[in-house]
């Protein structure tokens, strides 16, 4: 899809969005995170500002570039990321957190490069907090949007997810079919709404579901 070919259904709207995957250091030298590749934030953040959005992009590791003409901030842990965005929640029409968050970080950071021991090693981990939900309970007109990866009882989960954190909308990627979602080109969801409402949206470029997925988020702008 072409920019200039984007009806501007987003014009002057403050769109935030969340993208990678989170850092969490066990070291120096040494992290936790995970396969998301940043692909389905990027062509978000890329579509809204052809809408006519000023983009925020937060950020972990990406691996593709960041666009240009919308605003990016590069963050490593979920903690950081948190602290970000809600630096600038007040300010937001819409926000859409793709970003694969870790669940779990290290209970203790070692200030220095820790060192080989033998036989097994074990890494306590904590749980981080749930930035999706802590927005669902500051939210105010701000429209919420979250994203859940399944590989089982994909709608059962997803409309728990939308309970649970108070989001608008809930796009739900299954993740069990082969060459979608995480590090692909394309994605195949399905988009549901907190009233029930749902629509599978078939398998497409990141692009173009990117623009569908904007498409609908717009109708609730407030
Ligand atoms: N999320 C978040 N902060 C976390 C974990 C997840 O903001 N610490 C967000 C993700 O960005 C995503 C949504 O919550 O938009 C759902 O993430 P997901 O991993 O599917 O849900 P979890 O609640 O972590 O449940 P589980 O991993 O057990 O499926
Ligand atoms: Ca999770």
């Amino acid at each position: 899809i072409e920019s200039q070919f984007v009806p501007k259904h987003l014009l002057g709207k403050q769109v935030l969005i969340t993208a990678g995957p989170t850092v969490e250091r066990i070291d120096p030298v040494r992290f936790l995170s995970n396969d998301s590749s940043g692909k389905m934030g990027v062509a978000l953040a890329e579509a809204a500002r052809d809408m006519g959005a000023y983009v925020t992009l937060v950020h972990g590791p990406l691996q593709v570039p960041v666009p240009d003409g919308v605003t990016a901030i590069a963050v490593e842990s979920g903690s950081d990321m948190l602290a970000t965005v809600l630096a600038r929640f007040d300010d937001q029409d819409l926000v859409i957190k793709s970003a694969a968050v870790a669940d779990y970080r290290p209970k203790t950071v070692h200030t220095e490069k820790h060192k080989k021991v033998h036989g097994p090693l074990t890494i306590e981990l904590e749980e981080t907090t749930d930035i999706l939900k802590t927005l669902g309970e500051k939210k105010t007109h701000q429209l919420l949007v979250g994203f859940a990866a399944e590989t089982e009882n994909l709608e059962q989960h997803a409309r728990d997810k939308i309970a649970r954190k108070r989001v608008d909308y809930l796009v739900a990627n299954d993740v069990s079919q082969p060459d979608i979602g995480f590090r692909s080109d394309d994605n195949e969801v399905m988009l549901f709404r907190a009233d029930g409402a749902h629509v599978r949206l078939p398998r497409q470029s990141k692009r173009e579901l990117a623009v569908e997925l904007l498409t609908h988020f717009k109708e609730d702008l407030r």
